[in-house]
């Protein structure tokens, strides 16, 4: 067993050794705060771990584990960026208590057998896109909460139809355990933080703008209602026929229909070259008279 240092961000491999860390931890009352994670670790991740932090009393677990179930055999499974020792570096300099970064055959020795389905939520956006994805995450992500018996577990908005269904599934399977939602992190220029920039060319990179830019246009044209808020968005869509767009849709803020005077979401996935981006932002109808005008920010 790794010798535990709180703060030190001890990395355990073994399922067995971050159980019985967390276990012991839980007996003391105190709070256990999960960040499962992929690893490649950038400042959008340290953002969900900072907040963990924040949990009086909590014993911050950040898990790193290139989940298998939820990639296609099409999708980068082999090509996904693993960069433990870096990532460790930089969970011990912001003070997480312990990573587990578990091998396949830790997580899987029997290969993908019983697995959780996510019910029509899973079947729209990322699920029709990617078939099977939906089912993978959630059942990592509840083996995850089941060995680091967490209390609370936190997730990027970045990841807005996966934060739902992780929800979902804690309310239907009657998990213990209180889901925190946290915001999209940007670089300035407005690109989402995402594992899979570090796959873009400084062309790409630049094409990869127009996603945050087009979701900036819809949210501007709030005011005139939400066919104004996805043509607007369109519009920056189509001005770069290089980018091959999977969807672009405005949607309730649990994804269902549209709330014309309430809280809803813009989502888009596009492929620049081959890799495959996300964004989302929250656009609020409010329960104002559509006016025709953009409203003051
Ligand atoms: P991964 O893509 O590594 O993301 C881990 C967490 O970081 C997710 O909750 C994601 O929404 C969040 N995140 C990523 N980019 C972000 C950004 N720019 N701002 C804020 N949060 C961001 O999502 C997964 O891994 C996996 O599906 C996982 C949940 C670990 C299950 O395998």
């Amino acid at each position: 067993m790794s010798t535990f240092q709180p703060g030190q961000a001890t990395v355990f491999h073994a399922a067995s050794e971050i159980a019985q860390l967390t276990r012991a931890w839980r007996k003391l009352a105190r709070p256990v705060v999960l960040v499962p994670t992929m690893g490649a670790l950038h400042a959008g991740h340290l953002s969900l771990v900072t907040q963990a932090k924040r949990i009086p009393g909590a014993l911050v677990v950040v898990s790193i584990f290139v989940n298998p179930t939820q990639f296609g055999p099409s999708e980068d499974l082999a090509a996904y960026p693993r960069t433990l020792e870096t990532d460790v570096e930089k969970l011990r300099a912001i003070g997480a208590d312990a990573v587990f970064a578990p091998a396949a055959e830790e997580m899987y020795p029997h290969g993908p057998r019983t697995m959780i389905t996510p019910g029509p939520l899973g079947d729209i956006l990322e699920g029709a896109s990617r078939p099977g994805h939906f089912a993978g995450m959630l059942t990592i992500v509840h083996k995850l909460m089941q060995l680091s018996h967490c209390t609370h577990a936190i997730f990027g908005e970045k990841d807005y139809q996966q934060l739902l269904l992780v929800q979902q599934m804690v309310t239907d399977l009657n998990l213990d355990v209180q889901v925190i939602g946290s915001a999209i992190v940007r670089e300035t220029d407005g690109l989402a933080l995402s594992s899979r920039n570090a796959y873009l060319s400084t062309e790409q990179r630049e094409l990869a703008l127009t996603l945050s830019a087009a979701l900036t246009a819809g949210a501007y044209h709030a005011g005139q209602g939400p066919e104004a808020v996805l043509a607007a968005a369109q519009a920056v869509l189509e001005a770069q026929p290089s980018i091959a767009v999977d969807y672009l849709e405005l949607r309730g803020a649990q994804l269902g229909d549209v709330d014309p005077r309430g809280a809803n979401r813009l989502l888009v996935a596009a492929r620049i070259g081959s890799t495959r981006l996300l964004d989302n932002v929250g656009i609020d109808f409010g329960s104002e008279e559509v006016t025709g005008q953009p409203r003051p920010s």
